[in-house]
């Protein structure tokens, strides 16, 4: 179910005739802002007007009686210069209401199946998570929990930086720093702990290019992994797992889905000396100075795929990444959600792929913003700052548990009718919560926007949050509950709607929005249309709530009717929650 698909439709038909291409004017047909307009809106009129040189009015009158209303619309009212205004009928909202309740899908269509590749994550192992890559791993789970529900083929891949200089670090430091008895209790610890140390005492975050005695021979220990010396290639081969192990537990605890690969950048190595002469043969590449190969874009954007010293580059690695996905799982786009630092190195490598033949496939940059502290300063990824990912997790659950057990006193003291919930059932709670609450407040920006990580405000109980939708969808459960309602009857057997009063009729569209919405959110890679959406539904329906008594409705009918616009609704909210990964609680 599609409202403004439908529209269009009859719309396209209505235009047929008038111009030779309607398209542009179909699409001009958007939903009002004030239900005072009708429910949709076509400002084509004006447009079409300066077209054919003619009055704007005229050309609505027109449309208006090529128009065929069917049971879908009311006479259309035209407006100011000429908008059209377009009401739908109470009595097909209701039919329509009643056709979704029964449907699994929401009445969300599967779409036009596509296949897609997705780079999300992604970070440089062999470093413990910071919060830097928090945006990548939450927009890249729910585009692709968005995608895939739609009817793609989602492929994801987690491009792990696993071959960069962050090795050569732990390779230093594991043969100079090591305390060997902590690396047998808990290697992970003790990588993490040499890690740090050895960044001590290179004393700058561009470990690349880092002028001291240690910096130079950690660079050392990388262009010996590189060179495929046995000892380094061994330690790396051992040290993999338990770096892989710290990542893995930070995404069990973030609740993200299992990628369907994990290829490193490691492994691309064998195959980067075949790219580069590829490069070159078909002359994307070009011989540079001393010996270098370089892609050549302009006289001041050049980018290397092969250094003086014989070492291949980030770039030759993606190159070799876009070849191997093309040919082993022919998608139609490649997806790269990655933070808006390297927007040049995609835009090069785009190019770059462009030119050595790889046509037909979109390749798209996901680029994102930074999570900022409460200063508005982004966070450090220093050590010791807390940015740590995992410590920011725990602590959101933390929060999330204080809040969420006041609030239970509270209520609890104020007389309502809260769960008995015991300690580990409170914990629980407390994880959707907090987890949530971070998903949320990185997925409702504007991906692109920098945003301020704030417990207080993404934990908030009201306002677009997860937990004021979590609790919304808590809260609804419980009126069904307390009544015995068994909603498998409300959606296997949906009673007649009735759309009587504004609330409901404002309910009802809504509802029928979802499809819309979501196509919205992947059509612009922008999560924040789902969020966007629910917050509209919430407020929707805490209006709905207010003024239309659903236990105590005038007749039987009518809370027929009510229970399963409230039954809907939470089915409604715990989807796109779920699209987003972020989870929800029957009892709160
Ligand atoms: N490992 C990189 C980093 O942390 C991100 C990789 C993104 N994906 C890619 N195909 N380049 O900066």
């Amino acid at each position: 179910m599609n409202l403004l698909r439908t529209i269009q439709n009859q719309f396209r038909a209505a235009l047929v005739g008038l111009v030779p291409d309607v398209e542009p004017y179909v699409a001009m047909i958007k939903p009002t802002q004030d239900a005072k307009h009708g429910d949709y809106q076509a400002n084509c009129a004006m447009s079409l007007a300066k077209a054919l040189g003619k009055k704007p009015r005229d050309i609505a009158q027109d449309i208006v009686k090529r128009l065929d209303l069917s049971d879908l619309l009311e006479p259309p009212e035209i407006a100011g210069p000429g908008f059209i205004n377009l009401r739908l009928k109470s009595t097909w909202l209701a039919k329509q209401v009643q056709a979704i309740a029964n449907d699994d899908r929401l009445g969300v269509a599967l779409q036009p199946a596509k296949r897609y590749v997705i780079d999300y994550s992604s970070p440089n192992v062999a470093k413990p998570l910071h919060v830097g890559h928090l945006r990548s791993t939450i927009i890249g789970d729910a585009l692709t929990r968005l995608l895939r529900f739609l009817g793609h083929t989602v492929i994801t891949d987690n491009h792990l930086g696993d071959w960069g200089t962050q090795f050569g670090i732990l390779l230093y430091g594991y043969k100079n720093l090591l305390d060997n008895e902590a690396y047998k209790k808990d290697p992970v610890r003790e990588l993490a702990r040499v890690y740090i140390e050895v960044r001590k005492l290179i004393g700058s975050d561009d470990e690349d290019n880092a002028a001291n005695s240690v910096a130079d021979a950690c660079r050392a220990e990388t262009a010996k992994l590189h060179h495929g010396d046995p000892e380094n290639n061994r330690l790396w081969r051992e040290f993999m797992p338990h770096c892989l192990a710290e990542i893995h537990e930070v995404y069990e605890k973030l609740g993200i889905l299992t990628f369907d690969h994990e290829h490193g950048e490691s492994f691309y190595n064998p195959l980067l000396p075949g790219v580069v002469e590829s490069l070159l043969q078909t002359k994307t590449a070009e011989p540079g100075e001393g010996g270098a190969i370089i892609v050549r874009f302009s006289d001041d954007n050049v980018a290397l795929v092969r250094k003086r010293d014989g070492a291949f580059t980030y770039t030759t690695s993606d190159l070799a990444t876009i070849q191997y996905r093309l040919n082993e799982f022919a998608p139609n786009a490649v997806l790269y959600v990655v933070d808006f630092r390297q927007s040049q190195h995609f835009a090069n490598l785009f190019a770059a792929a462009r030119r050595w033949g790889i046509a037909a496939v979109e390749l798209t940059h996901i680029s994102f913003g930074s999570v900022l502290n409460r200063d508005g300063r982004p966070i450090s990824t220093r050590k010791g700052d807390g940015s740590e990912l995992i410590d920011l997790i725990n602590k959101a659950v933390e929060i999330g548990l204080q809040k969420y057990q006041e609030s239970y006193a509270e209520r609890k003291a104020q007389g309502h009718d809260v769960p008995d919930l015991t300690e580990a059932v409170q914990r629980d709670i407390a994880e959707t919560v907090g987890i949530g609450a971070i998903k949320y407040a990185d997925l409702c920006q504007n991906r692109t926007s920098d945003y301020k990580f704030d417990y207080d405000k993404m934990l908030a109980t009201e306002g677009n949050t997860a937990t004021y939708m979590q609790y919304a969808y808590a809260r609804n459960r419980s009126i069904l509950r307390k009544e015995n309602i068994d909603p498998m009857t409300l959606r296997n057997n949906p009673p007649s709607v009735a759309i009587d009063t504004p609330p409901e009729r404002a309910l009802a569209i809504q509802l029928l929005r979802l499809e819309e919405s979501l196509l919205a959110a992947v059509a612009e890679y922008q999560p924040s249309a789902v969020t966007a959406y629910l917050w509209d539904l919430a407020k929707t329906y805490s209006g709905f709530f207010q003024n239309c008594p659903v236990l105590r409705a005038e007749s039987g009918a009518l809370k027929q009717s009510r229970l399963l616009l409230c039954d809907l609704t939470a089915r409604v909210l715990q989807k796109c929650l779920n699209l987003l990964g972020i989870k929800t609680v029957d009892r709160m």
